[in-house]
């Protein structure tokens, strides 16, 4: 008998799953480790948890906090999340009715618009756009309309965010501080967005989760806190970068009641829950002082400015940070065709790795000119990619 032919006709796949790539964020530190480079592409801190936090998730399993947590998080950890909304943003929340804990603020983020989004229904995003929005959008069955930041502070044209808008919007979604630009959305920005959420009785699904790393002065105002948005805002946030431990895959999403109750199914179907002692461990880091805070932030202003400094100094136009913490660059000048072909001569000759441009772009080419860079690491990390960038400029 004939063995089976292993390329025989097989069941059609996903047509969704078909129409996005793997992720060239996650590619990248793949080929990084390949090539034994120096790692900038991948927005993971290479320096230590708090100790008091991997100290209470070592007790957590210790005391057996080791089954599952109730399906829309811990009930300690739900109230820790509301307190420190209130006290550092001043926005009250129902931890009992209004908060959802997931696997990170990436389910998060697809549970709720797989509870909001119908078919038809389309979401206005910011372009350049963290990548996960993309195939965001296509599993939960929404048409995105994209408007976009523009360089060099990444502002948008009022205009084209209204034309965006229209009687099939489901949601805006809006990050801030912006992966990858630096932007942190301004008062008045936020208020235009709230006034055409409200003309067209749509959502604003806000990523926070670089909330503290702020510079120069700027200040996050998490668009729950603007008068009229509080009731039609899903705010996605996570431990992930805030307390360095972006493996614990702890998160949540913040949505009035009804919109709580559809994340919280959808949730509970898709994962049951997030990791039981972590949760624990994040009552402790939500009980932290505004210290803990600013420390954060004036150590990450000094990785924002090394870096700014090394890529200048090889070649590169930076655009400046404000929040968050990847430095946007233009690269026109090295002459390379595009972005990818730049950014895998990069790992492989140089032995840095960032992330094509065009990967936070619709149309590739829009990206072609950007590669972006991570600074969230410790001190010999960037100095290991200040030694091999400074090779840069005798070579092309
Ligand atoms: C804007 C943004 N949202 C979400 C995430 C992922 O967060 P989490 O690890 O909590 O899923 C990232 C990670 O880089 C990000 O940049």
């Amino acid at each position: 008998m004939k063995p089976a032919n292993s390329t025989a006709i097989r069941p059609d796949l996903s047509d969704k799953a078909a129409r996005f790539t793997e992720s060239v964020i996650r590619e990248m530190t793949r080929l990084a480790i390949a090539h034994s480079a120096v790692n900038l592409s991948q927005g993971f801190p290479d320096f230590p948890a708090p100790e008091e936090i991997k100290r209470a998730a070592q007790e957590a399993i210790a005391r057996d906090v080791n089954q599952y947590a109730i399906t829309w998080g811990a009930k300690a950890f739900r109230n820790a999340i509301a307190e420190k909304f209130g006290r550092t943003q001043g926005v009250r929340v129902d931890p009992e009715r209004e908060i959802t804990v997931c696997c990170g603020s990436t389910e998060a983020m697809i549970s709720s618009m797989l509870a909001i989004i119908n078919p038809g229904d389309e979401v206005v995003v910011f372009e350049p756009f963290y990548e996960n929005y993309g195939p965001d959008a296509i599993l939960s069955g929404a048409a995105p309309r994209f408007v976009k930041l523009q360089p060099p502070d990444w502002t948008f044209d009022p205009e084209e965010l209204a034309a965006a808008f229209g009687p099939r919007t489901k949601a805006i979604i809006l990050n801030t501080p912006n992966n990858p630009t630096g932007k942190v959305f301004e008062r008045a920005e936020l208020e235009s967005i709230r006034d055409l959420c409200v003309r067209w009785n749509a959502f604003a699904i806000t990523d926070e989760i670089y909330e503290h790393m702020l510079y120069d002065g700027a200040r996050h105002i998490s668009p729950a806190a603007i008068e009229g948005l509080a009731d039609r805002t899903i705010t996605i946030n996570a431990l992930s970068k805030t307390y360095c431990v972006t493996g614990w895959r702890v998160g949540w999403a913040i949505a009035p009641p009804d919109a709580t109750a559809a994340i919280r199914k959808v949730h509970d179907f898709m994962t049951v829950g997030a990791a039981a002692p972590l949760q624990e461990a994040g009552v402790v880091a939500m009980g932290f002082p505004a210290d803990y805070y600013e420390k954060l932030a004036r150590d990450y202003l000094i990785r924002r400015d090394r870096l700014l400094g090394i890529l200048t100094e090889a070649g590169f136009r930076c655009f400046k940070p404000r929040g968050a913490y990847y430095i946007m660059t233009d690269i026109s000048a090295f002459g390379f065709p595009d972005d990818v072909a730049f950014a895998k001569y990069l790992v492989k000759e140089i032995g840095v790795a960032a992330v094509p441009g065009s990967s936070f772009y619709r149309h590739a080419a829009d990206g072609k000119n950007h590669l972006r860079f991570t600074f969230c690491k410790k001190e010999a990390t960037l100095q290991a990619a200040a030694e091999r960038l400074a090779k840069l400029k005798a070579r092309v």
